[in-house]
């Protein structure tokens, strides 16, 4: 049962399987009863390549006023020339992340039956607003011998400190409360040395919480060969990116990974979509996996307080057992709404 409540959420379906998938996240939720008044915006590479618009000001503002904004995917196949590397991802996603000040994204992991991982439950709170994302750099004297590129990585205080409190507070949450900082600290000396000093001085506010540390290349052997000792993986932007994809590779595949971007503060919208990208290699064929797109609409739900839709349609994707190559985006989206 919905808690009788409208939202008001703007669907962003974007770009290759970011329609299709976010088109069948909708019509599970409103399968579970809940309602939603919904407002679509027409952006990403389409229609940049038609009307050479990213993403301005007015739409941003108008974007921060929703209960919710759902997003599908955004960006040009690869390979494809025509729009320059960044200026959808920096222009639009990038763009809402920092606009919003999303500074958290939360990318929950469960092991499917079959994966490396199975079984295993573990999340990732990735810093989103700072790191190499930031865009401190810049290119001098481009196209000559002489040349220089810089990007460099912005690590606040400030930034850190929210992440990690948010990462603690979630893994307090959990049965057995463990949360591991990943990292280069051996090489990363400034960066690493901030982000360190911050989870041990905040880890005294969480006695429970057993902390660990893992440097980036070794957390990659662990997620494959022993997932299950992760609990909650805090980690700043660009590894968060790269563990992501990871995990959802020995979690099941990157058709199950979902993520919200979140303003915990709640001064504007949060955003909510699956870690995977446009995946032109199957757009229009019916063969996306719509469970990333689905419980990232969990994660929404969860947000707008549907506890009771959220915890069924999470239990209709946890008890999904059948092929999602045989059955399809359709297919799957049928069997999860005839079990809610
Ligand atoms: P991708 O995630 O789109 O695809 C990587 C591989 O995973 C492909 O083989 C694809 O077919 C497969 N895949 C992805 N989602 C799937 C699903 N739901 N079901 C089944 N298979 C799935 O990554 P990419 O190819 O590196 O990026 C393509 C475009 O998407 C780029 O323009 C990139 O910038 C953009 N991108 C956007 C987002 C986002 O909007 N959040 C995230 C990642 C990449
Ligand atoms: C993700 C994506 C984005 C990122 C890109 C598209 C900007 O890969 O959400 O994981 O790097 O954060
Ligand atoms: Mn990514």
């Amino acid at each position: 049962m919905s808690n009788e409540r409208t939202h008001r959420v703007a669907v962003i379906g974007g770009d290759g399987i970011g329609p299709e998938v976010t088109a069948a996240a909708l019509e599970v939720v409103r399968a579970a009863g809940v309602a939603l008044s919904t407002t679509s915006y027409e952006l990403g590479a389409e229609r940049y390549l038609k009307d050479g618009f990213v993403l301005d000001d007015a739409t941003l503002e108008e974007l921060r006023g929703f209960d919710a904004i759902m997003l599908g995917a955004v960006g040009p196949a690869i390979g494809d020339t025509r729009i320059p590397g960044g200026v959808l991802e920096r222009g639009l996603l990038l763009r809402l992340r920092f606009g919003l000040d999303l500074y958290i994204n939360y990318r929950p992991f469960r092991g499917v039956a079959g994966s490396l991982a199975e079984g295993c439950e573990f999340a990732i709170v990735r810093e989103n607003t700072e790191g190499p994302y930031a865009g401190e750099g810049g290119i001098l004297r481009r196209g000559t011998p002489q040349e220089v590129a810089t990007q460099g990585s912005v690590n606040t205080r400030f930034g850190v400190e929210r992440c990690v409190r948010y990462a603690f507070e979630r893994a307090a949450s959990l049965a057995s409360p463990t949360l591991t900082l990943v990292h280069k600290t051996n090489v990363l000396t400034f960066a690493g040395d901030l982000w360190s000093r911050v989870v041990n001085e905040v880890a005294v506010e969480f006695p429970e919480v057993a902390v660990d540390y893992n440097h980036v290349d070794a957390a990659c052997i662990y997620l494959v060969e022993n997932p299950q000792r992760y609990g909650v993986i805090v980690t700043d932007n660009l590894f968060g990116d790269i563990l992501s994809d990871l995990a959802g590779a020995v979690t099941g595949g990157i058709g199950f990974a979902a993520s919200a971007n979140l303003n915990p503060a709640r001064t504007g919208a949060s955003l909510f979509e699956p870690v995977h990208g446009a995946a032109h290699d199957i757009a229009g064929s019916g063969k996306a996996n719509p469970l990333a797109a689905v419980s990232s609409a969990v994660l929404m739900l969860e947000h707008l307080d549907e506890v009771e839709a959220a915890q069924r349609i999470a239990r209709a994707v946890a008890d999904f057992d059948g092929d999602v190559t045989a059955l399809g985006t359709d297919g799957v989206t049928k069997n999860l709404i005839g079990r809610l």
